[in-house]
């Protein structure tokens, strides 16, 4: 689908009547940040300012945006294809806590609370993996099949009021899109799929389920997880820092969404006779196959809050992943992922692309960097933002709005919340 076609996403609300809505009932505890801040925050695009200098460097703004923004709702923890198989385990981080993924016997994925029914060890460890048939906690051996339910629990046969069917791992919802895993930690959040309705009409054709991974790279940056998401949505800076992207992509270029979902993203042309994002602009991979000829003369840039960005190119797609580690740090982990048949051909090599966005990136966290230590001064105050940073107003926007306890976005009149559960 080009993206000249996604008429709907750019004509919802412009900014500047989402902003000054009529006020919505708190849904969560607003965070302890300078309520007047947030209100210069929201004020409309072109009249607003940044975000009180609190949400970058405060570690009581941290712990809330833990527990409300990436424990209260869904975020990003990894790819479908590490978890392909049946067996397949994985304990991930979310919020404060972690997630243990596995996928089923019938090769459907699972999210648990990372907690054993007996006495709380994690099944594993935050960041570890297993296959095997079943989950077993390395503390006393109690025994979970892959879809939760309690198998064995050593000693425990047969003792009276002992109901098997009462102590099965505490299951979350979880959700696969285009090959993402998303997790929502609280169990509460209203179902994800129907709210990036408009964005799978953007994301479709690149169909990154089909997709690769073929580059890697974790970076540990010190900043703020919002200064590093605020960068990605401009290109503002790009003509001091970046003249590797200004060669093959003009800064001014594209234009970004008007979304109503949990997202913020916008598009930028390749330079004629550029092929894709390179140091040369030639491609050494594989067109996609689903792409028109606008879809092969654009790169799309997306955010899906909290913590995935997602950058469609004509012939990949790389991924940042974002875990926040403290105010000032965050990880973010950035893959490249190509055609199957594009990594089929005799001598491919993704460094084209991986050589390419890795200046890049490190441009932009060095930048980060640098602003993560501005924002220390207790001089520092929110500054404006120009007519180029649209989608950073769109974002702080939302996190404004969380920030006074209210739903960040617009959500679909449709979607009913989903509870956790203990499996039984
Ligand atoms: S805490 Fe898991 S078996 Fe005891
Ligand atoms: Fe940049």
């Amino acid at each position: 689908m080009p993206v000249a076609s996604v008429a709907p996403v750019t004509s919802v609300a412009p900014v500047s009547s989402v902003a000054s809505a009529t006020p919505i009932a708190p849904v969560t505890p607003a965070a302890p940040i300078d309520p007047a801040g947030l209100a210069r925050s929201l004020r409309p695009f072109g009249e607003s300012l940044m975000l009180p200098r609190a949400a970058y460097v405060d570690p009581a703004i941290f712990s809330w945006e833990q527990k409300h923004f990436f424990d209260g709702g869904w975020s990003c923890v990894g790819f479908s294809a590490e978890l392909a198989n049946p067996g397949d385990q994985r304990a991930v981080p979310v919020g404060g806590g972690s997630v243990l993924l596995s996928r089923d016997d019938d090769g459907i994925l699972r999210a648990f609370a990372n907690t054993c029914r007996h006495r709380g060890h994690e099944l594993l460890p935050c960041g570890g993996s297993a296959q095997r048939p079943s989950i077993v906690c390395p503390y006393h051996s109690w025994t979970f099949e892959l879809d939760g339910g309690l198998k064995t629990a050593k000693g425990f046969k047969g003792t009276p009021g002992f109901d098997d069917s009462q102590w099965g791992l505490i299951r979350l919802p979880v959700t696969e899109w285009h090959g993402l895993i998303f997790v929502d930690g609280s169990g509460k959040a209203t179902p994800m799929q129907p709210a990036l309705a408009e964005l799978d009409e953007l994301v479709a054709p690149y169909e990154p389920e089909r997709l690769v991974i073929a580059g890697r790279h974790s970076y540990d940056a010190a900043a703020n997880w919002k200064i590093l998401t605020e960068n990605y949505h401009e290109c503002y800076h790009c003509p001091m820092i970046h003249p590797e992207l200004c060669k093959v992509s003009p800064p001014r270029s594209g234009e970004n969404y008007r979304p109503s979902g949990p997202w913020v993203g916008g598009w930028m042309d390749l330079r004629e006779g550029m092929d894709t994002m390179s140091l040369d602009g030639s491609s050494l991979g594989v067109p996609l196959r689903g792409l028109d000829a606008t879809g092969l003369r654009t790169v799309i840039y997306l955010n899906i809050f909290p913590n995935v960005l997602l950058s469609l190119h004509p012939d990949y797609v790389m991924t940042h992943r974002l875990t926040p580690l403290a105010a000032d740090r965050t990880l973010i982990e950035c893959t490249w992922a190509f055609a199957p048949e594009a990594l089929d051909t005799p001598g491919f090599d993704p460094g084209y692309a991986v050589e390419f966005w890795d200046i890049t990136n490190r441009q932009d966290w060095g930048a980060c960097e640098s602003v993560q230590r501005g924002l220390t001064s207790e001089h520092a105050v929110p500054g404006p933002l120009s007519p180029d940073e649209d989608a950073v107003y769109q974002f702080v926007t939302q996190v404004a709005r969380g920030y006074a306890g209210q739903p960040p976005w617009r959500q679909p009149a449709t979607t009913q919340p989903a509870e956790a559960a203990a499996v039984s």
